[in-house]
C-alpha cells in the first residue's frame, strides 16, 4: 500500500511537472534569470519557475553588495551615477538552448541595477523573446521594466510585470496572459510590451525603500527628490 501511494505521488509529480513545462509558449524552453538584493524578486522567480517548468539563473555578483541596507543604497547609488558594469560570477550554461528569457530584478534607484545592464550585454540575445519583471517598493515600475526592453534591443519582448514588495498573487494570471500574447503572434518577434504606467514621478519625496513620504514627514534622514524627470538624494 505504501508503496502504491509513493507511486501515484510521484506520477503526480511528473505528471505536472510536464504539463506545467508544455502548457505555457508551446513547450519552447525557458529561463529564469534575475538578480534580488533582499529576496523579493528571487520569491517572483521562484514562483515563475514553479509555473513553466523553467530553469533558474541567479545574477550573482563577484563583489556582494553590503547587506547592511543604506550602505547597499551608496553602492548601488555610485554604479548607477557611473554607469558601472559590476561583474557577474557565473554563466548561463547552455544559452543557446533558451527561446524565453525572463530577466527580473529589483527597482533601484529608479531603474534597473546596472548588474542587469552587464547581464544583457553578455549575451546574444537574438531570437529570444524576452519577458521583464520587476519588484519595487512604490515607484519607478514602468522606467525599470522599459530599462530591460532597452538592454535587449535584439530581442522581442512581451509584457512585463512588476509586482510590488514581490508579492506573487498576480504571477499566474500575468503568465497566463503573455501566454496568449505569445500565441496571438504566432510565437513571433516584435511585440515591444511594457506595464501600462503608473506612479507619480513627479516632485515625489520618497525614502530610501522608495517609499513616498510626504513633505512634511520628511524631517530628518536620506531622501530622493524626484523632480521633472530628474531626481537626487537629500540629507535633511
Ligand atoms: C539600492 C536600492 C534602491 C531602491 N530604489 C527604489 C526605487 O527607486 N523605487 C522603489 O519603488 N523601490 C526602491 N527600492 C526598494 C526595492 O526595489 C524593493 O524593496 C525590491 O522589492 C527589493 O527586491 P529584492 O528583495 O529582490 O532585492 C530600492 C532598494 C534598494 C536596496
Amino acid at each position: 500500500m505504501k508503496k502504491l501511494v509513493t507511486l501515484l505521488a510521484m506520477l503526480v509529480m511528473l505528471a505536472s511537472g510536464a504539463s506545467a513545462q508544455e502548457s505555457y509558449f508551446g513547450g519552447q524552453r525557458v529561463l529564469i534569470a534575475y538578480f534580488s538584493w533582499s529576496g523579493n524578486t528571487q520569491r517572483v522567480a521562484q514562483e515563475i519557475q514553479r509555473l513553466t517548468g523553467g530553469t533558474l539563473f541567479r545574477i550573482e555578483p563577484v563583489t556582494p553588495y553590503p547587506t547592511d541596507y543604506t550602505e547597499c543604497t551608496e553602492v548601488a547609488l555610485e554604479e548607477r551615477d557611473n554607469d558601472a558594469r559590476p561583474a557577474i560570477a557565473s554563466t548561463v550554461e547552455n544559452w543557446n538552448d533558451y527561446d524565453i528569457v525572463f530577466i527580473g530584478c529589483p527597482v533601484w534607484w529608479h531603474t534597473a541595477p546596472m548588474i542587469i545592464s552587464t547581464f544583457a550585454e553578455s549575451y546574444d540575445f537574438k531570437g529570444k523573446t524576452v519577458v521583464p519583471f520587476c519588484t519595487y517598493a512604490s515607484t519607478f515600475r514602468d522606467e525599470t521594466l522599459q530599462k530591460i526592453v532597452d538592454l535587449t534591443p535584439d530581442a522581442a519582448h512581451l509584457t512585463g510585470l512588476g509586482a510590488r514588495s514581490g508579492q506573487t498573487s498576480g504571477v499566474q494570471a500575468w503568465l497566463n496572459s503573455i501566454n496568449d500574447e505569445w500565441e496571438e503572434n504566432g510565437g513571433s518577434t516584435g511585440i515591444n510590451n511594457v506595464s501600462a504606467t503608473q506612479g507619480d514621478k513627479n516632485n515625489v519625496t520618497y525614502d530610501l525603500s522608495g517609499r513616498v513620504v510626504k513633505n512634511e514627514e520628511a524631517s530628518h534622514g536620506v531622501f530622493i527628490v524626484s523632480k521633472n524627470g530628474k531626481s537626487h538624494k537629500v540629507l535633511k
